[in-house]
């Protein structure tokens, strides 16, 4: 699971009643079913995209578990996370090859850039950071992952007009 990144404030559509009404539409199929707490959390999730504390508190009132027991859950699965996920995934490789070859100052200079550490997303909800460990281009190291897009060569100073890049794109989903 995700830490919570200090600082991010919860995103609008965590209060949606439309979603609030899907997630419990799941939960009133499944709650006399063994097991019913994992689906319910993949359902929040894929509703949300990740899983506030607001709906882990509404799962387990609703599921009638313990808030220890759901959180407990949703820290023990990877798959679960407790921040949102920006638009973008962007992920540094620190495998050897690109470690050697400046990974670690590739990576340094994007948590500038985006303001953030790894694991966490920006305020604007536009990039999450993480690290990956070799990403089958090691010939052409250092290499990071912006969503399904390989960058290869990456210098520090290349950084920022590479994430302008998805900025860009962004703002043309918006207009
Ligand atoms: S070590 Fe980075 S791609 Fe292989």
């Amino acid at each position: 699971m995700h830490a919570a990144a200090p600082g991010t404030t919860l995103p609008a559509h965590v209060d949606d009643p439309a979603l609030r009404t899907e997630l419990d539409r799941t939960i009133d199929a499944l709650v006399e079913q063994p097991g019913a707490l994992i689906q319910v959390l993949q359902r929040a999730q894929e509703l949300y995209g990740f899983l506030p504390e607001p709906i882990i508190r509404h799962v387990s009132r609703r599921l009638e578990i313990p808030y220890s027991e759901v959180s407990g859950v949703v820290t023990f699965y990877s798959f679960f996370s407790t921040v949102p996920r920006g638009r973008h995934m962007v992920r540094v490789c620190l495998g050897t090859a690109c470690y050697v070859r400046g990974g670690n100052e590739v990576l340094s200079a994007i948590r500038k850039e985006l303001d953030i550490d790894v694991g966490a997303t920006t305020a604007d909800l536009e990039f999450s950071l993480e690290v990956g460990r070799c990403f089958g281009a090691c010939g052409l190291a250092p290499v990071i992952m912006v969503d399904d897009d390989v960058h290869q060569r990456v210098r520090p100073q290349a950084v920022k007009e590479i994430l302008d890049g998805y900025r860009s794109e962004v703002n043309d989903d918006v207009r």
